[in-house]
């Protein structure tokens, strides 16, 4: 039987609460397709950082290497200063896991409401894929003259050829699995070095994707047309700071934090994708089972994706979508159940299989194009 080793990090607030929630429905997903799993909880947060001292110590970062895939819940305390465990854990595990990309789905599905009017789910189903190692995210830069009337801040962003080739190969093999559309998004009318770059790279990887029809979008443009007409896009490929900040808008378009899912994807299969709810820890709601676990469990679909569980990925988003189409309020008292019950609610559906299934899922999808990566060229 298939079986895959899989490292959790449930976290901090929410986070555990959310991740419980998934893991119900990976238990079913595993009776009804299949496989098995071996899970490694892994203490990461404030509670084993205020304890110890500890972020991501050298040990850790090899437990977790030797894992296929990490599911993270999310961190962060109100007892530990802003950026600490977020840079010291979060970043510092996309990076030691050499995690290329960042894939995010803007889905919106049927019943969930979008503070989009006149929004439909027809209208709303595209991925952003986020170059995840460079940009004016890499620590470049510093600061001359500190403290004196004449300081100067220089903050360069890095855009290697290897690193954007990664994205944008990966975007177009995204792309030919869906609608055939990939847009870059960018500003190079004023980053000309760096847009020019991202342009060769989209022109070089093109000409290898003939059936994929290219498209060019700056990013301010991105935020009037993601709103407006968001079926203007399939895939769109983007630097590591426009991805940051256009993601955040896409999550709006499909109901907010509580639904959005996300990938930390690791390209070459040396080191395990890390796959998290974009919410944070929530410690406003923490602790009385009012956090929306859909994007936990959304991201759970994207692992199983990325580990070839394309069937159990599938129904995983399935049941999700069905459970969260049905839901009162997206999040706290108002849901009418807890996170676990939602939980057990998708579990129970994907153990029946009683889900209709989403057309055109993308967690599935994934299953192919990773399986085409793993391919000796
Ligand atoms: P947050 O995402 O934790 O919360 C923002 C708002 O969204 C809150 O009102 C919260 O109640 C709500 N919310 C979040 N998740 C929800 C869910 N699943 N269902 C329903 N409502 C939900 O962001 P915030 O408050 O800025 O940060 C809290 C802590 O989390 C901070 O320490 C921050 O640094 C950290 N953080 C960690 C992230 C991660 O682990 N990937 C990402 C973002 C923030
Ligand atoms: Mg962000």
């Amino acid at each position: 039987m298939r079986s895959h080793s899989i490292a959790v990090l449930p976290g901090d607030g929410v986070g555990p609460e959310v991740t419980s929630a998934a893991l119900a429905v990976l238990d079913a997903a595993q009776e009804r397709h299949g496989f098995t799993t071996t899970r490694t909880d892994v203490p990461l947060g404030a509670e084993h950082y205020l304890a110890t001292g500890e972020l991501l110590e050298d040990e850790a970062v090899e437990q977790l290497r030797g894992h296929d895939a990490i599911l993270f819940g999310a961190i962060g305390s109100p007892a530990v200063a802003p950026g600490i465990l977020e840079r010291g854990i979060i970043l510092a595990l996309r990076g030691a896991m050499r995690q290329a990309i960042n894939l995010r789905p803007v889905r919106l599905y049927p019943g969930v409401p979008t503070p989009i009017s006149g929004l439909t789910p027809e209208r709303c189903d595209l991925v952003i894929v986020r170059e995840n190692t460079e940009g004016a995210y890499v620590a470049q830069g510093s600061t001359v003259h500190r403290g004196t009337p004449a300081q100067v801040a220089v903050q360069e962003s890095v855009n290697t050829w290897y690193a954007v080739e990664r994205a944008v190969d990966f975007a177009f093999r995204l792309a030919s699995e869906r609608r055939g559309r990939l847009t870059l998004c960018h500003k190079t009318n004023v980053l000309v070095e760096a847009g020019r770059l991202w342009t060769a790279v989209m022109e070089e990887v093109g000409s290898r994707f003939p059936d994929v029809e290219t498209d060019y979008v700056h990013v301010d443009a991105m935020c009037m047309h993601l709103p407006v007409s968001p079926e203007r896009f399939d895939v769109v490929v983007t630097d590591n700071l426009f991805g940051d900040i256009v993601t955040d808008l896409g999550a709006v378009l499909q109901g907010g934090l509580g639904v959005a899912a996300s990938g930390n994807l690791n390209l070459d299969g040396a080191a395990p994708s890390m796959f998290e709810p974009i919410h944070g820890s929530a410690p406003d709601i923490a602790g009385r089972g009012w956090a929306n676990p859909a994007g936990a469990c959304l991201s759970l679909a994207m692992m199983l994706g990325h580990l070839g569980e394309g069937e159990a990925a599938a129904a995983v988003e399935s049941a999700t979508a069905a459970v969260l189409g049905e839901l009162p309020a997206l999040a706290g008292a108002g849901m009418g159940a807890s996170t676990q019950e939602l939980g057990d609610r998708v579990a129970a559906l994907v153990r029946e299989g009683s889900a209709p299934m989403v057309e055109g899922s993308l967690m599935s999808q994934l299953a192919r194009v990773m399986a085409g990566l793993r391919q000796p060229s």
